[in-house]
């Protein structure tokens, strides 16, 4: 994505406008004809707010924030949908440019609008070589605003841009990003944002002994590899790192476990989605040169049934020397993410998060409109990672965290299994990668929606870069209040 959003001073004539404002006499002022005002009028009046003008060659639309009932966090998700609807009309037209005039001094409002523009205008069309039609680039969102400032315009433009390298690693194919791949984007992303990277290769993996890694890699004819991230600027405002691990299986076939109900296996190149967010979240961090300490982990592999691939039955020993029974081959996430929250110990940190497409289950208990959450960090810590999850509408529900849960993975002929049963499997894979903790600690469980084949607004088809927005939202706040 090139699209960016450009700060003006001056009104540019002929292109696609939307005009943010709360009174409607305002219009007076910016050339509207009085027969425009009467027909912004009369839709008003039948409580529609965003108002599309007929006019040739391009687009002109009123968004009215008048008498808004929403709370702001449903105020602001409906502007970014906006951004989307207009979005779709420019794509339909062809027209490459669209101003935003701020006539309201509400600098939440139009960075929502812009924002959701600009995260629609994201395409993965690089394999497209015929059909160009299909292809759109918008050129430029510019905002006319008394309010926003450019800092708030850059920040927002590096943000969209994480996310959009997100989403192109969870849309990008395994037969184009293998583990070994996926560590080399990563260095290429570091250098040019400015974090360290370190990329683990097998010998270095099997010195560390992370068991489940190299179990899960048994029957891939790729190499695993284990990505180590680190944002530590001079003027960092935190004592301790915040860590933050994302799950990165490149294709899960469900291993042994062959995934063989119907369509089960059409999406799972998304199951690296835990991996996109955390790169692209340590990508928004550095580009923003936000003052926090973070590291980020990622273990990286395909799960495939290759000839010495692991079965059901192997027991694992893994980083932290607990043994595994493996139950099922298509549990296979909990196990590549439980060496790299055990190796996280090695940082003391203040607090570890991690994010995996990690259990059907949290898919069947939300869907696609949040993520499951649970852990050991405090109240305190979840409550605002919550409220970051309602601003930027990337929601986190709490599951329970009760004891009883943990009673279900226990193993007979090892410490631990890799599968709880049918029931509540997104908590009992929660309970599995506990045992790798000794630190304050949230999962979230992003399977539902980290990529959604559909439609899904401003988030796109295919993958929609969740966790990236959220996590530097988080983290930011932690810093910058
Ligand atoms: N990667 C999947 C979870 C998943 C499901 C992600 C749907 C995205 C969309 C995970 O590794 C998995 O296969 N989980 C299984 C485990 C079970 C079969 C043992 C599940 O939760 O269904
Ligand atoms: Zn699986
Ligand atoms: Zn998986």
């Amino acid at each position: 994505m090139n699209t960016q959003i450009k700060l003006i001073t001056d009104k540019p004539d002929n292109v696609s406008t939307v005009f943010l404002l709360k009174e409607l006499e305002m219009l007076q002022d910016f050339g509207f004809s009085k027969e425009e005002i009467a027909y912004v009028t009369s839709k008003a009046e039948t409580k529609e707010k965003l108002i599309g003008i007929p006019e040739l060659g391009k687009l002109k639309y009123v968004r009215l924030l008048d008498s808004e009932q929403d709370s702001l966090i449903v105020r602001n998700e409906a502007l970014r949908r906006n951004g989307y609807d207009i979005f779709q009309i420019l794509k339909k037209e062809r027209y490459n440019d669209v101003c935003v005039f701020d006539l309201t001094g509400d600098k939440d409002a139009c960075l929502a609008m812009c924002e959701g523009l600009l995260l629609s205008s994201y395409a993965f069309n690089k394999y497209i070589t015929q059909d160009k039609e299909k292809v759109f680039d918008l050129n430029r969102i510019m905002l006319s605003s008394p309010v926003v400032t450019p800092d708030d315009v850059e920040e927002i433009n590096l943000v969209c841009e994480a996310v959009s390298i997100a989403r192109n690693l969870v849309n990008e194919p395994v037969g184009a990003l293998n583990a070994v791949q996926l560590g080399d984007v990563t260095k290429v992303l570091g250098e040019k944002y400015g974090f360290s990277v370190d990329v683990f290769n097998k010998s270095k993996i099997e010195s560390l002994k992370f068991g489940g890694l190299l179990a899960v890699n048994k029957g891939s004819q790729d190499p695993p590899t284990f990505i180590t991230m680190e944002w530590k600027p001079e003027n960092v405002k935190t004592e301790k790192p915040v860590v933050l691990v994302g799950k990165g299986v490149v294709f899960d076939t469900g291993g042994m476990n062959l995934k063989t109900m119907p369509g089960s296996l059409d999406e799972m190149k998304c199951d690296m989605g835990g991996a996109a967010s955390v790169i692209g979240a340590m990508v928004a961090l550095a580009a923003n040169k936000i003052p926090v300490h973070v590291i980020g982990l990622v273990p990286a592999t395909d799960n495939r049934p290759g000839f010495n691939a692991y079965v059901p039955g192997d027991i694992i020993k893994m980083h932290n020397e607990l043994t595994v029974e493996v139950i099922n081959t298509d549990a296979e996430g909990r196990l590549i993410l439980a060496d790299a929250l055990s190796y996280a110990r090695r940082f003391e940190p203040d607090l570890v998060i991690d994010l995996a497409t990690l259990t059907g289950s949290a898919v069947m208990a939300l869907g696609h409109y949040g993520m499951v959450g649970m852990g050991t960090a405090n109240e305190d810590e979840f409550g605002v990672l919550q409220e970051s999850g309602e601003i930027v509408y990337e929601r986190v529900v709490k599951f329970p965290f009760w004891n009883e849960y943990g009673e279900l993975i226990k193993s007979d002929i090892a410490d631990l299994k890799n599968l709880g049963g049918r029931e509540a499997g997104a908590i009992t894979a929660g309970k599995f990668l506990a045992h790798f903790t000794n630190y304050p600690w949230i999962h979230l469980d992003i399977a539902g929606p980290a990529y959604v084949a559909k439609d899904n607004n401003y988030r796109g088809k295919g993958a929609s870069g969740v966790g990236v927005r959220l996590l530097y939202h988080f983290l930011r706040n932690r810093v910058k209040g």
